[in-house]
């Protein structure tokens, strides 16, 4: 099972031919308000491709709660262990700039901030757990539960997503650090690694905490670092139109084919393949492709590759 350990979020976007500069105010379309927030989005991932998944994260008692949890309760998501907050429900709102899809996004995280490690029983927490968290609830919260889960024998993956320091207490609980460019340097400058060249980040992360650093760069696809081998996934070629959530799609899908049993290097493709799918449709969750999306386009990368 994938337990997620996040951020639930309303998405307000709005398409725009280019973003506005301080103060400026420019106008745009297509306004539409959907499920997401880092946590959930990588839940719905996880779920979609194929895996039990449980979401643990709080809404608040306002109108905005409901849609935030809609996708993941069609698909399937346990939200059992979502809980109720006086604070309002996240809202994230998106700018989306069209031609290249790159998504700006600021955050009131709202109910997210009154996430609490106690959420999650101990008895969710065994060998067969895979537990995925990311950067968009309380980071003392996540340290206590990567503490639990790492006594019980769970298998750890953190998206340091916002991009914020990690504790190395932390960095060495974690099976799989999962970073893009900007985060790994962040992560890396903290951990005493400023020293080192960009391109020997995943390499430095996973030798010094014993982990796999999996590192997105968008469309130059991903780098997996077991410490003693790098495992190189392209991107699919593709023209993108959206790219929020996309991190959030490989995060989802990479945790989900773990969980399956699938070796890395067979995970990495997977997610890179869904993380290239995901850019090629607006929003977050919607975006996200199911597992026999996954594979086919799984496969072409194979292919590709030889
Ligand atoms: O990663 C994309 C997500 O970041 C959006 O869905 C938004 O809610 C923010 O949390």
């Amino acid at each position: 099972m994938v337990i997620v350990f996040g951020s639930i979020n309303i998405d307000i976007a709005v398409n725009l031919a280019r973003l506005p500069e301080r103060g400026e105010t420019v106008l745009g379309h297509g306004c539409v308000i959907s499920p997401g927030g880092k946590g959930a989005n990588q839940a719905h991932a996880a779920r979609r491709a194929g895996a039990d998944v449980a979401m643990v994260g709080r809404g608040g008692a306002d109108a905005f709660a409901p849609p935030a949890l809609a996708r993941m309760r069609s698909e399937g998501v346990d939200l059992s262990r979502v809980e109720e907050s006086s604070e309002p429900t996240g809202c994230a709102t998106i700018w989306v700039e069209e031609g290249t899809g790159a998504s700006t996004i600021a955050v009131a995280s709202g109910a997210n901030t009154r996430v609490t490690h106690d959420q999650v029983p101990d008895e969710l927490l065994d060998g067969d757990t895979v537990l995925l968290l990311q950067h968009e609830v309380p980071l003392e919260e996540n340290r206590r539960l990567v503490d639990r889960a790492a006594r019980r024998g769970c298998r750890i993956l953190l998206n340091a997503a916002p991009a914020f320091p990690v504790p190395e207490d932390v960095l060495a609980a974690l099976d799989v650090l999962i970073v893009n460019e900007i985060e790994i340097v962040q992560v890396a400058a903290h951990a005493g690694g400023g020293d080192e060249p960009p391109e020997r980040l995943p390499e430095w992360l996973a030798r010094r905490f014993g982990l796999i650093v999996a590192a997105t760069y968008g469309e130059e696809g991903a780098v997996c670092h077991t410490g003693r081998e790098a495992i190189r996934t392209p991107a699919l070629p593709i023209r993108p139109v959206d790219t929020t959530g996309a991190g959030d799609t490989f995060c989802g899908v990479l945790a989900a084919t773990l969980a399956a049993g699938r070796d890395l290097r067979e995970a990495a493709r997977y997610a890179a393949a869904a993380g290239s799918l995901a850019c090629t449709r607006p929003g977050a969750q919607s975006s996200q492709p199911a597992r026999v999306e996954i594979e086919a386009a799984a496969a072409n990368l194979s292919a590709a590759a030889r």
